[in-house]
């Protein structure tokens, strides 16, 4: 049973992870500087964001060459030197392909710009209106048009994302063929598991206004979506059967999720939903602030456990990645109950059934950046959206409040190793600011302490090797209603799991359905947690229960 549903993955973000040559910015040799740490925590897959050629405009997902690493990042030596050592530590690296759009500077971008046929069809154009508007009102994810006009061409093309970022043209069989190419390019270096960044934008539908939103419902899970994965899997990935795969959907729907990765469609592993993590927006507004909704929270969490439970499909199941701020802050408390909360929210996740994700520092309790002034900010779809909530009349205090909850900088400053300047990150200056907090918070001080969050995260990842029912059991959820407490109930061949958590620091209490008498506590964040059917929970308290039959 050593597949994906044992199995967790933990995400690194380069750039911010380790710096070994005192240039400020993380790289490949600091990731393999820290495996043994890795293979401490126990996980099994490094998902690395992207260390490609780059002109970093999107820290690395705007890729201009896809075989080459960009030097910043290190040499090809250097990722193979990672990739040996990892595999020395049975640690399987896993990859990020950005292969919704490519860098303006990808030589064929750079050829559809001089003209090139062959090259420009890679892409996506089209004429504007008559009126001389864009050719459709899309938004770019990150502000603004999503199309950027070219004299030479009297045409525009489409991005989703950055101005830099342009959208390739998979209706275009080339396209995919070349995608497959880089695809076995890195099965061929090693590489044990691919995580597709926005995949399910790829097939674009028809291009008209959207009188309704943003533009999304035209090109989300696009009408050959489905076709295109399946090929790509024939043609790649889906030969080797020790290959995990993530496919990262945004916006998605449950109904293409359980085909993107069901048992049986071919598709992929497992995917990244966020509907879960849009609690603390206004609809698909994010630049806004507005308190977590818990009852949607449990809401979307526990249908799509249930739901690709019944249709035998697989999440990734995660709070925290690079482009979200931290959990702990978010929904958890960076003061009094720091710890119980950040204890509690990875029992929440690494109970459920999928395949759980940290993200660098997670595993540390790190918090968010807590930035006050635009000059420390680096990431463009925050200094994006500042300049936009600021044309909107929005006081600069304001617009700070909400970069401070939403901006997806809160993930990317340096990992805080220990209590040394810039928290062991760098003998430079860092490219992003270090929290402050990193005299406290710090993995040297939580490796090897029975009570550390790190330790806490070590025990989950490893109960879900141990306890097949972690692994394998179905999903039940538990009074749903309730207002304080998220819990919910797995079963595995006569074992049964009960994860019971209180999201508030308010005590409160809470009656079990079923007696809960006689099971053993698992897990916890309080020393002295009891099995019992009516709990008075503390603040943040979780508990992990088994009954063995
Ligand atoms: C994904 C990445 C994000 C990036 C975007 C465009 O959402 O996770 O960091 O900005 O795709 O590639």
């Amino acid at each position: 049973m050593c597949d994906f549903r044992t199995s967790t993955v933990y995400q690194i973000y380069p750039k911010s992870f380790l710096d070994t040559n005192g240039d400020g910015l993380g790289e490949l040799r600091g990731v393999t500087a820290k495996l043994d740490y890795l293979k401490e925590l126990g996980v099994d897959y490094l998902w690395l964001t992207p260390f490609f050629v780059s002109p970093q405009n999107d820290n690395g997902y705007d890729v201009a060459d896809y075989r080459q690493i960009d030097p910043r990042y290190g040499t090809m030596d250097d990722f193979e030197e990672l990739s040996r050592e990892a595999e020395k530590r049975g640690l399987g690296l896993m990859l990020d392909m950005v292969f919704n759009h490519t860098s303006t500077e990808h030589e064929w971008f750079r050829k559809a710009l001089a003209g090139d046929p062959k090259y420009k069809d890679y892409y996506i154009w089209k004429k504007g209106k008559p009126n001389g508007e864009p050719p459709t009102n899309w938004e770019s994810k990150f502000g603004g048009n999503a199309w950027e006009y070219v004299p030479q061409f009297d045409e525009y093309y489409l991005h989703l994302f950055d101005k830099t970022q342009a959208d390739l043209n998979w209706d275009n069989p080339e396209v995919r063929s070349e995608v497959a190419d880089v695809v076995r390019f890195w099965m061929a270096k090693g590489v044990k598991g691919f995580r597709f960044d926005v995949i399910n934008l790829i097939s674009k539908g028809a291009f008209e206004d959207d009188s309704q939103g943003d533009g999304r419902r035209f090109y989300t899970d696009g009408p050959r979506i489905h076709q295109y994965l399946r090929e790509l899997n024939e043609a790649t990935f889906g030969q080797d059967p020790g290959i995990i795969t993530v496919g990262e959907m945004s916006s998605t729907s449950m109904e293409n999720c359980f085909r993107y990765a069901g048992a049986e469609s071919h598709e992929l592993s497992m995917v990244f939903s966020f509907h879960h993590l849009k609690v603390d927006f206004m609809g698909n507004e994010k630049w806004v602030l507005v308190p977590a909704d818990f009852h949607k929270l449990k809401d979307i969490l526990f249908s799509w456990q249930q739901g690709m439970a019944a249709h035998d499909a697989w999440n990734a199941v995660f709070w925290c990645n690079h482009d979200q701020p931290r959990v702990v802050s978010r929904f958890g408390d960076e003061g009094t109950y720091w710890k119980q909360s950040a204890k509690m929210l990875a029992n929440v996740i690494h109970c459920l059934r999928g395949t759980p994700y940290i993200y660098q520092g997670e595993e540390i309790g790190m918090t968010n950046a807590g930035f006050t002034d635009l000059s420390q900010y680096r990431d463009v779809e925050s200094l994006n959206h500042f300049q936009i909530l600021r044309d909107k009349g929005m006081s600069a205090q304001s617009a700070y409040n909400i970069l401070n909850v939403h901006s997806r900088d809160n993930a990317r400053t340096p990992m805080q190793w220990d209590a040394s300047p810039n928290g062991g990150f760098t003998a430079g200056t860092p490219w992003i600011g270090v929290n402050p907090n990193y005299t406290r918070i710090n993995a040297q001080a939580q490796v090897g302490d029975p009570d550390s969050i790190f330790t806490h995260y070590q025990t989950l990842v490893r109960l879900r090797k141990e306890y097949g029912v972690i692994a394998c059991g179905d999903f039940e959820a538990l009074d749903p209603g309730h207002p304080a407490v998220l819990a919910y109930r797995r079963r595995w061949q006569g074992d049964t799991l009960y994860c019971i958590s209180n999201f508030y620091p308010k005590p409160c209490t809470w009656t079990c359905p079923e007696a809960l008498e006689g099971c053993q506590v698992l897990l916890s964040n309080y020393p002295d947690a009891r099995a019992s059917t009516a709990l008075e929970l503390r603040p943040y308290e979780s508990l992990v229960l088994l009954r063995r039959s």
